[in-house]
């Protein structure tokens, strides 16, 4: 939590709301592993960013116009089941700790509600991710209605908060981009040490621990689950069994970044298993590295999101075409998408709070939109021999799978490469994992 952050963030979407608006934003739900138990709690992202109130079953209601602005509905305090499950703020503490105007126990939600709508125009909700939770709105806006006799006026604009919140987020505070790189810190070191330990013999899952180890000994965990796929498994894009026994001539990718303080970092390396790469895999490894760095190269405000993906897919389709593993024209392989077989997905996305982040790729004219200084993106060409290449590729091509993703965050004259630290030349990977 910091508080000043959630603060500015709440006064910065009231402000854009405007005074006549109410916003409601609902904590993350917990979620079942098996039976009876419950992965880690992790709290909606939004609902983060506004407050840093960690508890599930919590609403927080935005009210620019209203004598208590922000308002938290959480848990009551209740000693037995927070000797079993843990600390709960109550309601004191959601007013003290989290700077809530005004708190009341969650199951007063429905009493409360309609009182924050009424004499509001607008209402933010993002209707439609969850009935339960847009019925529970929906019924308190029909409350309102049901007063319009009484003088009282409903809100008749619905809005998605995202209209202002997703932009909010898509711009990093200086704030965000310490935390960021903290986490981008820690999981290149974590992929270094990796690196060092992969060897013949030693298994996907025994490599993920390695990255695991490294995350928690940092207060940092996995934010998404880590892709280590060996040979054929690092052509298959989610891969996420981690099951395989690393073989000598294998390449292993390695996709993963830890969340630190609920910012992501998201990096792919691709070693040789042996510790040196095989011509065949040299060849197209320097293929993707080359796409990866001319891409991030173009980084700088003004350029098209577009531009960076245009960039990685040219000099991806240029090389299969150097590689005869594509024949024909570049222009046309690339008008065609035939280099899709290959490489399949896009060259990135935004990165924050939310692994995919939040934010908008278009303008409101549908054009592919400008980077702007703050915001946060992977780059991740790669390319993909998959077992559907079988039979049109040499064999020596079988089963290489490659991507090399890096976190770039966009400065006022150009980029930031928070994940440069991770060895990514074939030099530099075969030169430490020979010194390891
Ligand atoms: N790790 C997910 C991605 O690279 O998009
Ligand atoms: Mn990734
Ligand atoms: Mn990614």
């Amino acid at each position: 939590m910091n508080g000043a952050f959630h603060l500015n963030n709440r006064h910065e979407l009231m402000e854009k709301m405007g005074p006549d608006s109410v916003a409601i934003f609902f904590a993350a739900p917990e979620a079942t592993y098996s039976h009876d138990v419950q992965y880690t709690y992790r709290q909606d992202s939004n609902f983060q960013y506004l407050t840093g109130f960690p508890e599930p079953e919590a609403v927080a209601v935005l009210a620019p116009g209203h004598e208590h602005p922000f308002t938290l509905f959480v848990r009551p305090r209740d000693l037995d089941k927070e000797i079993w499950n843990g600390f709960r703020a109550g309601v004191e503490g959601a007013k003290e700790t989290y700077g809530a105007d005004a708190a009341y126990t969650i199951d007063t939600l429905a009493d409360h509600l309609p009182t924050y709508m009424a004499d509001c125009k607008h209402l933010y909700f993002k209707f439609g991710a969850d009935a339960q939770l847009d019925a529970q709105v929906f019924k308190a806006l029909n409350a309102v209605r049901g007063q319009i006799r009484n003088g009282v006026k409903a809100p008749q604009h619905l809005h998605d908060p995202g209209l202002f919140l997703n932009e909010m987020r898509l711009i990093k505070k200086p704030y965000e981009m310490d935390m960021m790189r903290k986490a981008a810190q820690i999981s290149a070191e974590a992929h270094t040490e990796l690196m060092k330990v992969l060897k013949p013999g030693v298994y996907e899952y025994q490599m993920e621990s390695v990255l695991n180890s490294y995350f928690r000994e940092r207060n940092a965990r996995m934010g998404y689950p880590a892709i280590v796929g060996g040979g054929v498994n690092g052509t298959i894009l989610h891969y996420i069994e981690n099951h395989t026994r690393l073989e000598d001539g294998m390449l292993l990718l390695v996709d993963a970044g830890a969340e630190y303080a609920h910012y992501n970092a998201d990096i792919t390396r691709t070693s040789p298993v042996n510790g040196r790469f095989n011509e065949a895999q040299k060849a197209v490894y320097e293929v993707v590295l080359k796409a990866n760095e001319e891409a991030i190269a173009l980084t700088k405000p003004g350029v098209g999101f577009d531009e960076i993906n245009a960039k990685a897919t040219e000099v991806i389709t240029e090389g299969l075409v150097d590689l005869k593993l594509l024949q024909g024209n570049v222009s046309e392989l690339i008008e065609t998408k035939a280099y899709q077989k290959f490489y399949m997905h896009k060259t990135g996305h935004w990165l924050g709070a939310d692994v995919h982040d939040m934010g908008d790729y278009l303008d409101d004219e549908g054009n592919f939109r400008k980077l702007q200084a703050g915001m946060v993106m992977t780059v991740e060409p790669g390319i993909y021999v998959g077992p559907h290449l079988s039979n049109e590729v040499p064999e020596a091509f079988h089963h290489i799978g490659i991507r090399i993703e890096d976190d770039i965050l966009v400065t006022e004259d150009g980029y930031e490469n928070m994940t440069a630290a991770v060895p990514k030349s074939v030099e530099a990977i075969e030169a430490l994992m020979a010194e390891a």
